[in-house]
């Protein structure tokens, strides 16, 4: 009996030791919030995936479905409630200033010095991923979002050219109708129309005004003569959807270019994304054109990873994901597949197709011009709260709620102004 105890005692303290070995050891789990769901992102997010797992790092998928990720940001919310942090989660840049705020965020300044990613970051990304002076977030690439996508086939067929113009781009629109193609490929949720009337409004008052109004929030900007016009050139365009747009998700909007039911989408290059998953090419099968009026201007969001204050046993983990999504191997490689270009300024073009080139091409230029502009709609022109309120607005006018150009105008103002 003695020596069963003793040999229970001894099994026992050995499992405690196991157990105990086990909770100081690195978690080599990566658990990851997204709303990468689509096709083109799904494929984007594998080459990470297999990157980490060559590392011996299992991936915990958390999905949230919802293209411009309102629906995985209030499941982060919940999860931050909770006490219950992912090691990272997609993020648009204000709110990892909000989530930086509050307190939960990691620290990765350490391995930014070790990855010199001060240098090789452009100033833009920094200013959302290093708040107080600490990494916080790491980019993992930039989109953006003045785009059309369309279906080549179509556009020899109604002997379409490339427009330069908004009154260009309305004309080509009508002659699609004309060939019995639904001219603008358009998922009617909140979000993708407000993505458009970013374009719009750099389009109708250029890159001077976007900023005045859509960054700075000027009040006499965003109740001007040229925020009017730009509605009035909004309620042009939607002219030219199909009947049963409303609600559509926007990769089934990118999927009525690439099948030629539709001739263009305005959209963020993460739509390329779905060319590139269905293996349709540039120049052959899709064209790529800046949104008329917005060329030398590029208006962008950028996915961050915000990543969390997680329990020491995951910070390696942590650390593992940052390293691997700002190498420039991995930067080349998910952005050749993602739509986007890489967040670093030092990775070669070589990989990427015409429409990749030109988009890191038309980056550079725009930053030294200072023609690179945030996003309103995706996050980077202000806080989500005002985001949302414009987002809302937009899409108000858009499905009738809001009748004219002047009564938008007005809730614009009103508001951005209670979002404050
Ligand atoms: C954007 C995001 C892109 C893409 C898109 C549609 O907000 O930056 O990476 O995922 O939503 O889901």
């Amino acid at each position: 009996m003695r020596k069963l105890l003793t040999t229970t005692a001894l099994i026992a303290l050995a499992l405690a030791g196991a157990t105990a070995g086990a909770r100081a050891a690195d978690v080599k789990e990566v658990q990851m919030l997204h709303w990468w769901t689509s096709g083109g992102e799904a494929a984007a997010l594998n080459v990470l995936k297999q990157d980490l797992a060559k590392e011996g790092y299992a991936w915990k998928d958390v999905p949230v479905a919802g293209g411009g990720g309102d629906a995985a940001m209030t499941a982060l919310k919940a999860m931050v409630a909770a006490g219950n942090y992912p090691t990272a989660s997609q993020m648009l840049g204000y709110t990892v200033l909000d989530y930086a705020q509050a307190g939960v965020m990691g620290d990765l300044t350490e391995t930014a010095k070790k990855e010199g990613w001060d240098k090789a970051v452009p100033e833009a990304l920094q200013k959302f991923s290093v708040y107080n002076g600490k990494w916080v977030a790491v980019p993992v690439n930039v989109h953006s979002v003045n785009w059309l996508w369309i279906n080549k086939a179509v556009m020899d067929k109604i002997g379409g050219k490339q427009p330069k113009t908004f009154d260009d781009l309305i004309a080509l629109l009508d002659k699609a109708k004309a060939a019995g193609v639904t001219p603008l490929a358009l998922g009617g949720q909140n979000w993708q129309e407000a993505t458009m009337f970013d374009s719009i409004v750099m389009s109708t008052g250029g890159p001077e005004f976007y900023k005045k109004a859509m960054n700075d929030l000027d009040e006499d900007s965003l109740k001007s003569d040229t925020m009017k016009k730009s509605f009035d050139n909004l309620a042009k365009i939607v002219k030219y959807v199909d009947p049963n747009f409303s609600g559509r998700d926007w990769n089934l909007a990118t999927a009525m270019v690439i099948k030629g039911d539709a001739l263009v989408q305005v959209m963020g290059d993460w739509a390329k994304g779905e060319f590139v998953a269905a293996k349709k090419k540039p120049g052959t099968d899709y064209l790529c054109y800046r949104f008329p009026g917005t060329e030398g201007s590029v208006i962008y969001n950028s996915d961050m990873f915000g990543m969390f204050n997680v329990p020491a046993d995951r910070k390696s983990a942590q650390v593992a994901l940052a390293t691997a999504t700002l190498s420039k191997s991995f930067q080349s490689a998910f952005n050749v597949v993602k739509g986007s270009v890489p967040a670093r300024t030092d990775v070669p073009d070589t990989a990427f197709d015409e429409c990749g080139k030109m988009g890191m091409a038309n980056l550079k230029a725009a930053n030294a011009d200072g023609k690179l502009v945030g996003s309103l709609a995706q996050g980077y022109g202000a806080p989500p709260a005002i985001a949302n309120a414009y987002k809302d607005v937009v899409s108000k006018f858009v499905h009738g709620q809001i009748k004219t150009s002047d009564e938008a105008v007005q809730q614009l103002v009103q508001a951005i102004d209670d979002a404050k």
